[in-house]
């Protein structure tokens, strides 16, 4: 999909946080060998905080490994125990007996030592550019990323945020609304993309949360942004790595499905409404954990329900869920990326003609 995208014109960035650095690298090098030498760009996810950081938790040793140890112990058994009665509630069984298990593999690189290493992956590979979500950067990785010529973003849900980025030395701002998957704030894109704008000017702003269409891309534009940042609308394009089920769930889903939760990873996220995210929200839960632990406690879970599975089959339908925003509504149909690409330029010159008919007929009524 990424390939596909910035091969249609748009510049598709890989989200890396799912990946272990061998698998990392090889989706880098598969998008190398597909990308036709056009710009594309890595995500990943280095928070500023999480739990357990301060006291120096979560950082590589020399090899490059983080200890997932340490944190697995930090996990409460009233936690377990919870999720277990709800996995019970639900018919879903236990993982077979030979079902891979890898050790640490629900901390992810939500930590120092887990983003670093992909860092450091990823600028051995030609991309373009470097993005990171959760809080600045450090700076070090900025310079690490500028001396191999790639410029880095960051995605902010306030403007309080953009100004650390840009103090930071970040090079460009995405201005994320409430609207949009995965995790996100409480402002909405219609005020938070102008105020951001106004507030890092001359740095350049992306406009993010709520965008699946060209009106919505001429909408950004008008605030203010230089370009657009989108996520949801590629859930559901042909080239997506996404089970059948929750593809179907996606395509019949509308805005009010696309809830605020911290059950994925402790901080609030906007995911597709499922018994899973409902549970979490009951008053026997215990409560969601902080980053990382939340992801790891859940990773078996997920596993069981077949959250990260690309099978048509599932053991807990209802459970089965997705990160994805909003504009949820607008993804009904299952399309190609650069079919995608191309509506959404199409759309945007049909708004702007539009709007400049505005114009015409104010100016030919004196
Ligand atoms: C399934 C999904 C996973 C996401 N994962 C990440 C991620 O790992 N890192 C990140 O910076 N943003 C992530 N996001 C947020 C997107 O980068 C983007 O800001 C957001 O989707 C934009 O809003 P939209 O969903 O309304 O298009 C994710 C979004 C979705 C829908």
């Amino acid at each position: 999909m990424v390939a596909a995208v910035s091969k249609a014109g748009g510049m598709g960035v890989l989200g890396a946080l799912a990946f272990s650095p061998e698998q990392l690298e090889i989706e880098l090098r598969w998008i190398d060998e597909h990308v036709e030498g056009k710009p594309y760009g890595v995500d990943i996810v280095m928070p500023a905080k999480y739990a357990g950081k301060e006291q120096g938790l979560g950082r590589a040793d020399a090899a490059g490994q983080v200890d997932a140890s340490v944190f697995e112990k930090m996990i409460p058994q009233a936690t377990r125990d919870w999720m277990e009665k709800v996995l019970e509630e639900y018919q879903v069984p236990p993982l077979p007996e030979n079902a891979p298990r890898r050790e640490g593999s629900g901390l992810l690189g939500w930590t120092d030592g887990g983003g670093r290493s992909q860092v450091e992956i990823a600028l051995k590979h030609p991309t373009r550019l470097l993005v990171n979500a959760l809080g600045p950067p450090p700076k070090d990785v900025i310079e690490l990323a500028h001396q191999h010529g790639v410029q880095v973003a960051a995605l902010v849900g306030t403007v309080e945020h953009a100004l650390r980025q840009k103090a930071q030395g970040v090079d460009i701002i995405v201005a994320q609304g409430t609207e949009a998957g995965g995790h996100t704030g409480e402002i909405g894109s219609m005020v938070l993309i102008p105020d951001v704008v106004d507030a890092v000017a001359p740095t350049p702003v992306l406009g993010a949360g709520g965008i699946a269409s060209g009106r919505q891309v001429a909408a950004a534009l008008a605030l203010g942004a230089q370009g657009v940042w989108t996520g949801s609308v590629w859930l559901t394009v042909a080239e997506a790595d996404v089970s059948p089920i929750v593809k179907e769930k996606l395509l019949r889903a509308g805005s009010k499905d696309a809830v605020r939760s911290r059950s994925l990873s402790g901080k609030p996220a906007r995911l597709l409404r499922t018994g899973w995210t409902e549970a979490w929200e009951r008053p026997d839960c215990p409560g969601t954990l902080p980053m990382p632990l939340q992801y790891m406690a859940t990773a078996e879970a997920s596993a069981r329900i077949g959250y990260w599975s690309r099978s048509e089959k599932s053991r807990a339908r209802e459970l089965l869920g997705m990160p994805v925003g909003q504009v949820v509504s607008r993804m009904n149909q299952e399309q190609g990326s650069a079919e995608v690409v191309r509506g959404f330029i199409e759309e945007f010159v049909d708004t702007l003609e539009r709007l400049n008919g505005l114009l015409d007929a104010a100016e030919s009524r004196g």
